[in-house]
């Protein structure tokens, strides 16, 4: 059984599609073991709880120092016994201490085509706005796995959707979503089977 654990900050419909995913046998082998949230009240630990998945939330307020919040990540996801994170729709930089933990068993999305319209700054609508103003006519979204930079580890999976005259940066959003919920789940499997192939 593969333990995943997810890392939230927000509305948390990645999450969502990753609960249903793993319930429906979408995602064989796998068992959502803990969700973490940066913000005691993201909608993200509703849906958890609605699921029966055990909750927890790292906050800057509750632990102000990058030090104490990185061992108190560390200290849930191995009493988690986790052996995948994925961050889904997490808003904080992880400390190196995580990333290189957990290295090859760590995965965000994006909500862009990476190389392109990613790193620091890029995220939520920003995302979106540089789309639209650099005048692309295509997005999508990105999986790849977590390294210590910002948006530049190894990509797993993309995919694309077009960018339509008269598109805002909520209308592109919304097309994209409906693609990270997609990619996320057969991402994580990829990643899974690796795991796997590793003997992990
Ligand atoms: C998604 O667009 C994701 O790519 C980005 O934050 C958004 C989170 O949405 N990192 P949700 O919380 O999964 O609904």
């Amino acid at each position: 059984m593969v333990n995943i654990s997810a890392l939230v900050s927000g509305g948390g419909t990645n999450l969502q599609a990753i609960i249903d995913a793993v319930s429906d046998g979408r995602i064989p082998g796998a068992k959502m073991a803990l969700v973490i949230s940066s913000k005691p009240d993201a909608y993200a630990l509703e849906r958890a709880r609605g699921a029966g998945i055990r909750t927890a939330v790292v906050s800057k307020a509750g632990f102000p120092d990058g030090e104490s919040r990185a061992a108190e990540l560390i200290r849930l996801l191995e009493d988690a016994d986790t052996d995948l994170v994925v961050l889904a729709g997490y808003m904080s930089i992880l400390q190196p201490k995580i990333t290189r933990e957990y290295a090859g068993r760590i995965i965000n999305i994006h909500p862009a085509l990476l190389p392109r319209h990613g790193g620091e700054g890029y995220y939520g609508s920003r995302v979106h706005r540089a789309v639209l103003e650099a005048g692309d006519r295509e997005s999508g979204a990105t999986v790849h796995y977590v390294d210590e930079g910002v948006d530049s580890g190894e990509i797993i999976l993309q995919g694309k959707v077009p960018v339509l005259d008269g598109d805002t940066p909520e209308t592109l959003a919304a097309r994209v979503l409906t693609v990270e919920h997609r990619i996320f789940v057969e991402a994580i499997n990829t990643v899974i089977g690796r795991l796997a192939g590793k003997g992990a």
